[in-house]
């Protein structure tokens, strides 16, 4: 099994100091950890301020999202570049609250993943179908449609640095998760499309995370799969007993 990815995706919550206090606890109980990688996307304004507090310790930081321009009368966005001034090594993109809420097409989020490889950075490339999409049998399609055009023009160099998060939508901030395996048929699917892109070495490489309401009562389940390698954990990663609990287990695997 590869070393598991365990990510907190903050999203738009916490004030600053419990910002802050958060990333200490993370810091101190599991910055040296050796057996799992972990990383933390806080909202974007916090990062300065959470890269000093993380400095020193393993703890990986991304942002949640970035624009494919390096500056500009973009109002309201920030750059690669940028997140890379303040500590950055990772982003999120194409999560399904950026493309549902704020209406991202896969086009939009294949230029922010080049953009992304361009500047050195490590994309986490989101994925995932709607209930609708499952319960029409259209989970393979959805998820191929996102691949293809998603990862349209990068290569085997830029596949190095791509994680991808299987998230269905239906599981998101719902307390559904899907099973593990139900989530493991996706994963493998997922592995299968970028062994064909890419080769089976990188593809066998790449970690595949899984997100959609990860809790430590059932990340052990799914980080047993064959072809989960980490977990994008929303709500639970903003209490750090859970969050703690849950880097416990991917460590103790
Ligand atoms: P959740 O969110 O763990 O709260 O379901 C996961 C995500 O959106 O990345």
């Amino acid at each position: 099994m590869k070393k598991p990815f365990i990510v907190g995706n903050w999203k738009m919550n916490l004030s600053l100091k419990d910002a802050v206090k958060l990333a200490g606890e993370i810091k101190s109980f599991a910055g040296n950890m050796v057996n799992t990688h972990i990383g933390i996307c806080p909202p974007a304004v916090f990062l300065s301020d959470i890269f000093k507090v993380i400095t020193g310790s393993n703890v990986i930081l991304g942002a949640q999202n970035i624009h494919f321009e390096d500056n500009g009368a973009f109002t309201g966005e920030i750059s690669g570049l940028m997140i890379k001034d303040v500590g950055c090594t990772h982003t999120i993109l194409g999560h399904s609250e950026r493309r549902h809420v704020f209406g991202e097409t896969d086009e939009f989020i294949n230029k922010k993943l080049k953009k992304c490889f361009v500047d050195d950075i490590s994309p986490i490339f989101c994925v995932g179908e709607t209930l609708d999409e499952r319960e029409n049998g259209k989970t393979n399609d959805v998820i191929e449609g996102q691949l293809q055009n998603g990862l349209k023009d990068t290569n085997t160099a830029d596949a190095k640095k791509l994680t991808i998060a299987y998230e269905p939508v239906w599981a998101i901030g719902t307390g559904k998760t899907a099973s593990p395996e139900q989530a493991n048929e996706v994963h493998a699917f997922i592995r299968d499309f970028l062994s064909k892109k890419y080769d089976a070495n990188i593809a066998s490489d790449i970690i595949i995370q899984y997100g959609g309401s990860v809790k430590p009562d059932n990340i052990r389940d799914l980080l047993m799969q064959n072809d989960i390698d980490g977990a994008l954990v929303g709500g639970a990663s903003l209490k750090s007993d859970s969050f703690l609990e849950m880097i416990e287990i991917a460590n103790s695997i």
